[in-house]
């Protein structure tokens, strides 16, 4: 027996939409009955009543005539006119799309091909598999939800009070049975333990004065040969023997401090900005004066002008690739002119790309270092957020300050242990690294996903939030009235752990901002944690 079913089809559909648009409607019917759940976080489709499915009438052109685009591989034409039927509401949430060899068939195109289009929308954000049932259209960000805004500008630099809370924050995080919505710490599932495990214990089986053997020095070479080279993919081109490997980014970010400034000297960075980068700044001596940041953009060049013509500062710090905590994504042109601004004051410019490789969209944002053609960005990353956080391995390219780095590496730590940079670049080299960065992405945006889903659930009206493009935190700014400072303290009686505004600048302000780590994976214990905020957020607010 037919059933009725109605679905909205926006006025508008091109030829290819149109014929495409026909084949999801009829295909999708058999996944009426068998919606998510939305106890895992993903809202119900629009059409879950009994109904019948009403095909179009066939317009005169004939079907399965798909325009073709003469630029586009086949994979992608069809992966973006899937996305525009899910853009513009014709594939709701949670419906399920044909199966790779129905759309195969009936788009006359390889499986290789359909399976690749998927894929693509996977990596977008528009699909997800799941195990035996098929792809299925994800939940989208809802775009009424207002983005955080921008704060104002600093009037003059200030050095940097030690937040106790900050230590306190972390030490919770640690905590089993927390959740740690606190630091942002990747959730050990996320990265290849065991195998990384069974590489180290044959690096050492195979070499075992790797243990015994003192070491100085700047780097594994095949370790440097292999970062280098991901760059070079990444589109930055940096000669190997420039970098210097370091004991996690942590350490990076202080040798370029080190190395760029003296005690008393101003650091100009964006606002909010991450606590560590206040701790490090904080424990130099240093002073910091905080540039208004864009949630989307990144840091605005406007203020930044202003601010460096009106202070004597002596260095940028800057995360131009989903900065930490705003998730926010510095366009390539905005980069050039960033750039130019340094040439102009002749000054460096300390680029966090700790995020980098955690791109939600199909390609990695090119790092800031990729325009310096004189060496005034000291570039600092690490595999910390991408593959062994344990390991505690980063590096920096330190560009003309090269010496002045290992100078003081030398006066740090002296090297960082070669049996560790080895295990990593085995698993770099064998190839399993690729195919793990795709998953890793997968998850990461998975999380933020669901995470933001529940947010816009939970969390009251007047709520803001970013939505990053990468990264795995996300910046919310509740209504004024809300003090994240105590709800903190109030969460923190649930075993929930949060970091509040607060932390994330030198001045009084964000005190009704919250950043959250999303890189947990999705349990009913941490919805519920979610919901849990959300209560604490609304007692207060009466
Ligand atoms: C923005 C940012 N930079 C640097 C770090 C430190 O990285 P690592 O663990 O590699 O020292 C973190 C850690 O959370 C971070 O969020």
């Amino acid at each position: 027996m037919g059933r009725l079913l109605f679905v909205p089809i926006p006025g508008k559909l091109s030829w290819s939409q149109y014929d495409f648009a026909k084949t999801v409607l009829v295909a999708i019917f058999p996944a009426c009955c068998c919606w998510p759940q939305t106890a895992s976080g993903i809202v119900p489709p629009a059409f879950t009543t009994p109904a019948m499915i009403q095909t179009l009438s066939s317009p005169s052109k004939p079907a399965a005539q798909p325009a073709k685009n003469g630029d586009l591989p086949l994979y992608a034409e069809l992966a973006d006119s899937l996305q525009s039927l899910i853009e513009q509401g014709t594939l709701r949430p949670g419906a399920r799309v044909p199966s790779v060899r129905t759309m195969s068939r009936q788009r006359n195109v390889s499986i290789a091909t359909v399976l690749q289009a998927y894929t693509t929308l996977e990596n977008r954000g528009y699909l997800e598999a799941r195990p035996q049932s098929g792809y299925y259209v994800r939940p989208q960000l809802a775009c009424f939800c207002p983005e955080p805004r921008m704060a104002r500008p600093m009037a003059k630099p200030s050095f940097v009070g030690v937040n106790d809370l900050t230590v306190q924050v972390m030490e919770h995080s640690l905590e089993p049975g927390c959740i740690s919505f606190g630091a942002a710490c990747p959730h050990y599932s996320l990265f290849p333990n065991k195998k990384l495990a069974r590489i180290l214990g044959s690096v050492a089986r195979r070499d075992p004065t790797l243990v015994g053997r003192f070491s100085m020095n700047w780097g594994y070479e095949p370790l440097q040969r292999e970062i280098a080279r991901r760059y070079l993919q990444a589109g930055c081109p940096l000669p190997h023997d420039e970098l210097v490997v370091t004991v996690g980014c942590e350490e990076a970010l202080n040798l370029a401090l080190r190395s760029v400034t003296k005690p008393g000297d101003t650091v100009a960075l964006e606002t909010p900005s991450y606590f560590g980068f206040l701790e490090i700044i904080q424990s130099l001596g240093l002073k910091a004066l905080e540039i208004p940041t864009s949630a989307r953009e990144g840091m605005c060049l406007d203020e930044l002008r202003d601010a460096l013509e009106n202070n004597d500062v002596k260095a940028v710090l800057v995360m131009p690739a989903f900065q930490n905590p705003l998730g926010s994504l510095m366009p390539d042109d905005k980069k050039r002119r960033f750039y130019d601004l340094l040439c102009e004051f002749d000054l460096p410019a300390i680029e966090d790309d700790v995020y980098g490789d955690i791109h939600f969209g199909d390609t990695r944002p090119k790092p800031l270092k990729a325009w310096d053609r004189d060496g005034r960005v000291l570039l600092c990353s690490s595999f910390g957020k991408t593959l062994a956080p344990g390991f505690r391995i980063g590096w920096i390219a330190p560009g003309s300050y090269l010496e002045r780095v290992r100078r003081l590496k030398f006066t740090s730590t002296l090297g960082t242990p070669v049996i560790l940079q080895k295990t990593l670049t085995e698993f770099l080299r064998d190839g399993g690294y690729d195919h793990h960065l795709r998953s890793i992405r997968r998850a990461y945006h998975q999380q933020m996903h669901l995470c933001t889903q529940a947010m816009l659930r939970y969390f009251p009206e007047g709520t803001r939030l970013s939505r990053p493009q990468g990264g795995a935190v996300l910046w919310v700014e509740f209504p004024a009235k809300v003090d994240t400072l105590q709800l903190h303290q109030d969460a923190l009686k649930h075993n929930i752990n949060t970091a509040p505004g607060a932390l994330f600048t030198v001045k009084d302000r964000y005190r009704n901002c919250l950043r959250m780590n999303c890189a947990i994976p999705w349990s009913d214990e941490l919805e519920a944690a979610l919901r849990k905020l959300g209560e604490l957020v609304a007692r207060q607010l009466g």
